[in-house]
């Protein structure tokens, strides 16, 4: 007899997606699910895994509330499939850091107080994870572009970037201003004039 799911009543009963065994190595441990192949990464972390430190938000890719990292560079969860991803590094928020010991982006962001509802939190440390591995952003300009992709309802952005900034300047990846703004782009010009009377 096949197996069928839960469905509403008066509507026919489904069987059972396929599935297949997808191996994962996550925050250093390794998994291994028994999945339909068309789970997103996302899914298979937090409804699969119970690691939900990872949020959905958007789900479509727009909000980066899921960014994880995978072999060190920052991905939106919802759109990769786990089974892509067996022979990856996987990294989510849990693996940072423990609650005795966390990363220096954590403690950044509550230095700073770079929350507020905390639901997009996971995504922007995994985001500035990723941009500090990427070594690509020097400036508050340059880190105001490339977190971009990681949207805060509750518009806690400058605290965001003060939290990133101070890790950079920790880390020593800090460009002095004048060292930068000689080629800066259009993104790092000075303030416009207001306007005349
Ligand atoms: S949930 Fe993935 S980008 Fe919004
Ligand atoms: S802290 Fe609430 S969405 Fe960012």
């Amino acid at each position: 007899m096949s197996q069928v799911t839960q469905v509403p009543l008066g509507r026919a009963p489904v069987a059972l997606a396929p599935t297949q065994p997808v191996s994962l190595n996550i925050n250093g441990q390794a998994h291994t699910l028994h999945i339909a192949p068309w789970t997103t990464l996302l899914d298979a972390l937090r409804e699969y895994l119970d690691l939900t430190g990872t949020k959905k938000g958007c789900d479509h890719g727009q909000c980066g509330a899921c960014t994880v990292l995978v072999d060190g560079k920052r991905i939106n969860s919802c759109l990769s499939l786990a089974v892509t991803h067996e022979d990856s590094r996987i990294q989510t928020i849990e693996g940072l850091g423990t609650e005795g010991q966390l990363s220096p982006l954590q403690q950044a962001f509550i230095d700073h107080d770079a929350f507020q509802c905390g639901y997009c939190t996971p995504g922007q440390i995994c985001s500035a994870q990723g941009l500090i591995n990427e070594g690509k952003a020097r400036t508050e300009a340059e880190v105001r572009e490339l977190m971009s992709g990681n949207v805060c309802r509750c518009g806690a952005y400058s605290n965001i970037l003060s939290a990133v900034m101070e890790v950079l300047n920790n880390e020593g990846l800090v460009l002095e201003e004048k060292a930068w703004s000689a080629g800066a782009t259009t993104q790092d010009m000075a303030p416009v004039e207001p306007p005349k009377k």
